[in-house]
């Protein structure tokens, strides 16, 4: 450092280390009264303690960054204002998004609405209580707007007063745990509704040859036994009526179970969508606009031709249902469906392959959250007592279903709700 200062002519200082031990060396030039160098004034001040501090700091900040670096978990921190400070790779790899585009930037730019006003409060919450928090739910968007579920946990970043100054923590991308769950509850459903529809279609298989006895004698009095305009006769008449109905509501329950013999036949399945409209269109009010977009090649579908018909009366009659106090636009979609191999994990009811999509869209009241897993059982209905039995969506999944397809439903309560059913194509080769 002397010989450095000689050329500076200012204070120089070096780090020296002899046997172990540390010492900072600073030298101050010396003038004399022309101004000109006479010497230098040579401090010496042993280190060690401070030296071996800065190491321990720095190996344990080692330590960190690569446990940090290394985890497959995403590893985060913000400011108070949630701009992003700092972030891991894998966090990075996550969001499939460059680190730049990041650093220095609102997290918001990863969450929608809903989320972000969870989020806020979540951290909220860790600021005003101090405490730290983990298991927070929520959904991100990627940069290339896939969505992704993730778990985080939050903590407080405080500077060395104590003072909260931003916030880290991990963040988990749960999208395997919670398509398990999915799976999970799909193949409950599958077993529910396959124990509902054995149960009910033997009782209805019996039911129904009870009737048949009840019909056939009844047929018998009124011919041989009665007089038309007799009261026996009006009596005989009631009976019938009422066995009848009893007689449909065994129809409809056998054609959700498996019990029900069927023919089928390759069909073409755009102009059954349109043959079944032309005859729904007379029950559907004013009020409501059809829209339709009908690829009448998309394919042909192995089925029973009017079970099919039932399916789509049933979702139509629901759509309108749903419209008839404020109107709104029904709209019916069929086209060749493009399935990718994401939706066939999500998706364990039906093998990959070709399907037919026919999509029927409302924009009436919508269903909400909690009833969603209910819709499909049969006698389930929102309805008032007397105006539905609750069987429209059983049956029309129990027909697809006995299709090789699948049904699946998306809603906004308020906005409307999309009905999208897939059959397998029917291949000629
Ligand atoms: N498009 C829709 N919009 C809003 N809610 C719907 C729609 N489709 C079905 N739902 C809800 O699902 C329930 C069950 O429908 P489902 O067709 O099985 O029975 P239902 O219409 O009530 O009676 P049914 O069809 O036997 O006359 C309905 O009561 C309703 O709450
Ligand atoms: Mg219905």
């Amino acid at each position: 450092p002397f010989l450095r200062m000689k050329k500076s002519l200012t204070r120089e200082s070096l780090i020296w280390s002899v046997d172990q031990r540390w010492f900072e060396v600073t030298v101050d030039p010396m003038f004399n009264q022309e101004g000109s160098l006479t010497g230098g004034v040579h401090v010496a001040r042993e280190i060690t303690a401070r030296k071996q501090m800065e190491d321990k700091l720095k190996s344990s900040e080692e330590r960190y960054r690569t446990i940090i670096e290394t985890i497959e978990d995403g590893y985060y921190e913000t400011d108070l204002r949630g701009r992003v400070i700092f972030l891991n790779n894998s966090l990075g790899r996550m969001l499939r998004c460059p680190m730049e585009d990041i650093i220095g930037k609102d997290g918001r730019q990863f969450l929608d609405e809903e989320n972000y006003k969870r989020v806020v409060d979540f951290f909220t919450n860790i600021y005003n209580t101090g405490k730290a928090d983990t298991g927070f739910i929520c959904e991100v968007i990627r940069k290339d707007g896939t969505r992704m579920p993730i778990e985080a946990s939050v903590a407080l970043i405080r500077d060395p007063r104590g003072k909260p100054k931003g916030f880290r923590g991990i963040v988990r991308d749960i999208t395997d745990r919670e398509l398990a769950k999915e799976l999970e509850r799909q193949l409950m459903r599958a077993q529910k509704m396959e124990a509902i529809g054995t149960l009910a279609g033997g009782i209805a298989h019996d039911f129904n040859n009870i009737l048949t006895v009840i019909l056939g004698n009844i047929s018998l009095l009124k011919a041989y036994h009665a007089k038309p305009g007799d009261k026996i006769h009006n009596r005989l008449t009631e009976t019938e009526k009422a066995t009848l109905k009893a007689r449909d509501l065994v129809r409809r329950i056998l054609s959700f179970s498996k019990q029900e013999l069927e023919q089928r036949a390759p069909t073409s399945f755009g102009p059954l969508v349109e043959e079944t409209l032309k005859m729904l269109m007379p029950a559907i009010p004013s009020t409501i606009e059809l829209s339709q977009d009908i690829d009448k090649d998309a394919g042909l579908v192995m089925g029973n031709v009017s079970q099919i018909e039932q399916v789509i009366v049933n979702l139509c009659t629901n759509a309108v249902h749903a419209m008839r106090e404020n109107g709104g636009v029904l709209k019916i979609k069929v086209k060749k469906a493009e399935l990718s191999d994401e939706f066939f994990t999500r998706n364990i009811e039906i093998p990959p392959g070709e399907y037919l999509e026919l999509t029927i869209s409302d924009t009436g009241h919508g269903i909400e959250p909690e009833i969603m897993d209910k819709i499909f059982d049969p006698y389930f209905t929102t309805k008032q007592v007397g105006e539905g039995s609750g069987l429209g969506l059983a049956m029309a999944q129990g027909i697809v279903k006995k299709h090789g397809g699948l049904i699946t439903v998306d809603s906004i309560p308020g906005k409307g709700t999309t009905f999208h059913v897939y059959l397998p194509i029917f291949s000629t080769a």
